[in-house]
């Protein structure tokens, strides 16, 4: 399950309707799939063929057809990033820079581990700690960015409204202090 972390006090939220509770505070729509129903092969797989992307992507068909009919997304594909992954150096300096969208950033978690640090109007900076199973759709222009934890791996489902209209734009915020 997800844990929040704010920055300015370190206080630490957990429990699955806590979490729930706080994002919901904060328009960040979070939901929860069954993180068993991945086949075992496929689990804390991170270099993936597209035939298991696809595989992915059938195992969650049901849940991903709901939340995008609920919420309007149009498109969807699963990302893999690990220490394999090309220039992930580089991938990840450029992924710790906050921005905003005009679109929601919304994420499913399938293996590893992901975070997305979140800018709170009256609470400042807070970490949202994702786990499989783990979804979340951090509202457009809210700042905010989307980086891997210590382990460096993550397998997600990406949903889009329209892949097109996903532009970042870069914001230089003084009240955000790196961890
Ligand atoms: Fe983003």
């Amino acid at each position: 399950m997800a844990q929040i972390r704010i920055r300015n006090t370190n206080e630490r939220i957990e429990g699955e309707a806590e979490v729930k509770a706080f994002l919901d505070s904060q328009e960040v729509v979070y939901e929860h799939w069954d993180a068993n129903k991945l086949p075992v092969a496929l689990r804390e797989k991170f270099i993936l063929s597209d035939d298991e992307k696809a595989e992915i992507i059938s195992t969650y068909e049901a849940e991903i057809k709901d939340l995008a009919a609920r919420r309007g997304y149009e498109i969807w594909d699963v990302i893999s990033l690990s220490d394999v992954t090309p220039n992930i150096e580089e991938l990840l300096k450029k992924f710790e820079q906050v921005h905003t969208h005009t679109e929601d950033e919304i994420r499913a978690i399938v293996s590893g581990k992901g975070i997305f640090i979140i800018k709170s109007e009256e609470l400042g900076y807070f970490d949202v700690e994702l786990e499989p199973g783990d979804v979340i759709s951090v509202p457009e222009n809210t700042n905010h960015f989307f980086t891997l934890m210590e382990n460096r791996e993550i397998v997600a489902v990406r949903l889009f409204i329209e892949k097109d209209g996903w532009v970042a734009y870069n914001i230089d915020d003084p009240d955000f202090i790196k961890a």
